[in-house]
């Protein structure tokens, strides 16, 4: 099994290394025949070469890589994000990601909330321009593009994992008083789409009424479905009530081609980028994502105990209240796996 990993800029070149020996280990410990090769796209090759995503990169990756490690881009050199569009964006659209699942567990909470959003449609659609009079753009605009195949596919595969979890209640996030066109096919493809799931129960909610009900009290929602941007701004909520953007985890998937990427939710962070505090614990739990994806939820559920573990300790990194470094807070959950993993060890033949 290959896995393709793009550190990327800023923390993304620190968390991401940080969490190979523990994707290495249990690799090792449950045989799952791991490797992994590097690749350098990001802000350096862009400035030096003017390359992002390399022209046979999506080939490459469709035919060798069935699952993407990438860490952040952006980088306050490339003002304009023009390499991070090319790559990140370039890979969700390009190997038809459009699944995105971030799912975040509150605080003080024991349920994880599942949300999905779409990934390669809606404002990112890459639909738009400007009008220029004399230097300045005098029109701008960024159209809103969503079909209806794509609505379906997305909404259907999120209503079949929300039930196959078990879970009863699906939230539709949405803007269809002030943005009716696409919200309308939402609001129909999702009822539509609801009645051949009978125990779960849809609700639909305006998203910025949905984003009070959900900082003020998320314990209502089970499972949140959303177009493209809404989903971007309430993963970024939902990991603020987890407990920060050092936490919270992402998989895009083509449930077709089984093609997924895994990621953390947040991005390069500059302003702590080089110091050596960037939290790995987000960027661990895209590993755990990617081991379930694999089929091996057994090697990712001692990850998670090792972190969640480790996490309550002074060893985490300061967005935790911690004194510890990424260094320090992995070694402690490499540790800590490593007890857990000679403590259990597999069942001899
Ligand atoms: P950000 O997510 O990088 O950072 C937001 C805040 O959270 C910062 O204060 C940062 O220090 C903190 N933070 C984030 N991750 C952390 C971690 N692991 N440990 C501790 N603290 C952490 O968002 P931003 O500052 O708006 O964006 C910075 C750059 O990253 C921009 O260029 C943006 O476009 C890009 N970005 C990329 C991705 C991605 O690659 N998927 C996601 C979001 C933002
Ligand atoms: C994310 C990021 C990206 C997005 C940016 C960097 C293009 O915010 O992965 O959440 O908007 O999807
Ligand atoms: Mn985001």
């Amino acid at each position: 099994m290959r896995i393709a990993v793009i550190p990327g800029d800023g923390i993304g070149g620190e968390v991401v290394p940080a969490v190979l020996p523990a994707l290495e280990l249990l690799g090792d410990h449950f045989g799952l025949g791991l490797s992994y090769r590097i690749f350098d796209w990001g802000a350096e090759r862009w400035l030096a070469e003017r390359v992002g995503l390399p022209p046979d990169a999506l080939d490459l990756l469709a035919s060798d890589y069935p699952a993407i490690l990438l860490g952040a881009l952006g980088d306050p050199r490339i003002p304009d994000m023009a390499h991070g569009r090319d790559i990140l964006l370039g890979l969700r659209r390009g190997l038809d990601l459009y699944v995105n699942y971030r799912p975040f567990t509150p605080r003080g909470g024991d349920r994880t909330i599942a949300l999905f959003r779409e990934n390669t449609q809606g404002l990112y659609a890459g639909v738009g321009g400007t009008v220029s009079h004399g230097r300045h753009p005098a029109v701008a605009i960024d159209e809103c593009v969503y079909t209806r195949e794509t609505v379906e596919k997305f909404l259907r595969y999120c209503l079949r994992t929300l039930s196959e979890s078990g879970r009863e209640r699906v939230t539709l996030v949405h803007k269809s008083n002030a943005v009716p066109h696409t919200g309308r096919l939402w609001q129909g493809v999702f009822r539509a789409e609801l009645a051949g799931f009978p125990g779960l129960v849809g609700s639909e909610e305006y998203v910025d009424s949905f984003c009070y009900h959900l900082v003020r009290d998320p314990s209502p929602y089970e499972g949140i479905v959303a177009s493209n941007l809404f989903g971007d701004i309430v993963s970024d909520i939902g990991a603020a009530l987890m407990g920060g953007l050092g936490l919270a985890a992402s998989a895009s998937v083509c449930p077709e081609t089984g093609c997924a990427l895994f990621e953390p939710v947040h991005g390069s962070a500059p302003d702590i980028a080089g110091r050596g505090i960037a939290n790995p614990y987000a960027a661990a739990t895209a590993v755990a994502l990617m081991l379930d994806h694999l089929g091996h939820p057994r090697a990712a559920a001692p990850l998670r105990r090792a972190l969640a573990a480790a996490a309550r300790t002074d060893s985490a990194t300061p967005d935790l209240g911690g004194h510890g470094t990424t260094g320090t807070f992995m070694a402690d959950v490499m540790k800590r796996l490593e007890k857990d993993l000679a403590d259990d060890r597999p069942e001899p033949r």
